[in-house]
């Protein structure tokens, strides 16, 4: 690279960092959990959306994302597990640090992966400390209703923000007979119903309906205080809540009948990923722009001492 072509460089390196800090957003005032109940007693909508790095919350953050959950369904969409079970809170740890760091306005949730709160209150206490302590997560999510109720009053105790989480619960899937629609007979609408209410009563602050028929997160929705955030329980629940993969067609093993994607962005990386392979094979990366360079007189001087 010439003298010419280095100085141009670094004005390139310059212009791109400036743009780079021109398009942060202002610095944004981070979301309470009073502004989320404020939402809800005004009747506006809350979005949510999961994160499980700095880029991805970077982008959603930026879109005006109200919640981002570092679900434990990074266990499928990040790490390659079959299902959630396998998820540890190292890794848990691991993904909602540098989502907390690139969260300026979002309220950040980490999830409590399975087993981290069913042993004991004091395991569950401990682990959520983890998550909100050293990992500077908002608050807390953990699946389960009534059953879960005594462990939500002891994290809530402790001074932690609790998001509960009913209806389908991927975590025990296993013991409601699989990924079904939950609360569809009577005896398990007033189970689920119960179960919000039970949430509501030990301190949640809000919860999260997964696969429950629409009426029935209606009846939930206008019955408890604290705003719902439905996935698979129709448009009356105060917020709604996606998997980033699913939506943008990163995770392709299967799609929920709930969720709408809006876009594909497995195949422009693929495509890229496939243009840098055949431009090394064909010799047509890296080109000269791409390479930097030394004065011809000092190659040859370098050659010379090369041979002495
Ligand atoms: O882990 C997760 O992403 C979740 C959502 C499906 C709500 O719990």
């Amino acid at each position: 690279m010439s003298i010419e072509q280095e100085s141009s460089f670094r004005v390139q390196v310059k212009a791109y960092r400036e743009q780079a800090v021109s398009e942060q957003p202002e610095a944004a005032k981070k979301l309470l959990i009073a502004d989320l109940w404020k939402m809800k007693e005004e009747g506006r909508k809350i979005t949510m959306i999961t994160a499980y790095s700095y880029p991805q919350a970077l982008i959603v953050d930026q879109a005006g994302i109200d919640v981002i959950l570092v679900g434990d369904s990074l266990g499928m969409v990040e790490l390659g597990y079959r299902d959630t079970i396998p998820v540890t809170m190292e890794e848990m740890l691991l993904h909602t640090k540098p989502v907390v760091r690139a969260a300026r306005r979002a309220h950040v949730v980490g999830d409590l992966p399975f087993m981290s709160y069913n042993i004991s209150l004091e395991q569950a206490v401990t682990n959520s400390g983890l998550l909100y302590k050293d990992g500077g997560a908002d608050s807390v999510k953990l699946e389960g209703g009534q059953e879960m109720a005594g462990t939500v009053a002891a994290i809530v105790r402790a001074g932690i923000p609790v998001f509960g989480h009913v209806g389908l619960t991927p975590q025990t899937a296993a013991l409601l007979g699989g990924f079904k629609v939950q609360g569809k007979s009577i005896d398990q609408a007033r189970k689920v119903f119960d179960d919000a209410v039970a949430l509501q009563e030990a301190g949640a602050f809000a919860l999260i309906l997964e696969a429950i028929p629409r009426e029935l997160a209606a009846l939930i929705t206008e019955r408890v205080k604290i705003p719902t955030v439905g996935i698979g329980a129709g448009p009356e629940c105060d917020g709604q809540v996606l998997v980033l993969h699913d939506m943008v067609g990163l995770f392709r093993r299967f799609t929920p009948k709930f969720v709408k994607v809006y876009a594909d962005l497995y195949t422009p990386q693929l495509e890229a990923v496939k243009s840098f392979v055949g431009d090394v094979q064909g010799r047509r990366f890296p080109a000269g722009e791409h390479s930097f360079s030394m004065k011809k007189e000092t190659v040859e001087e370098l050659r010379r001492s090369l041979e002495k």
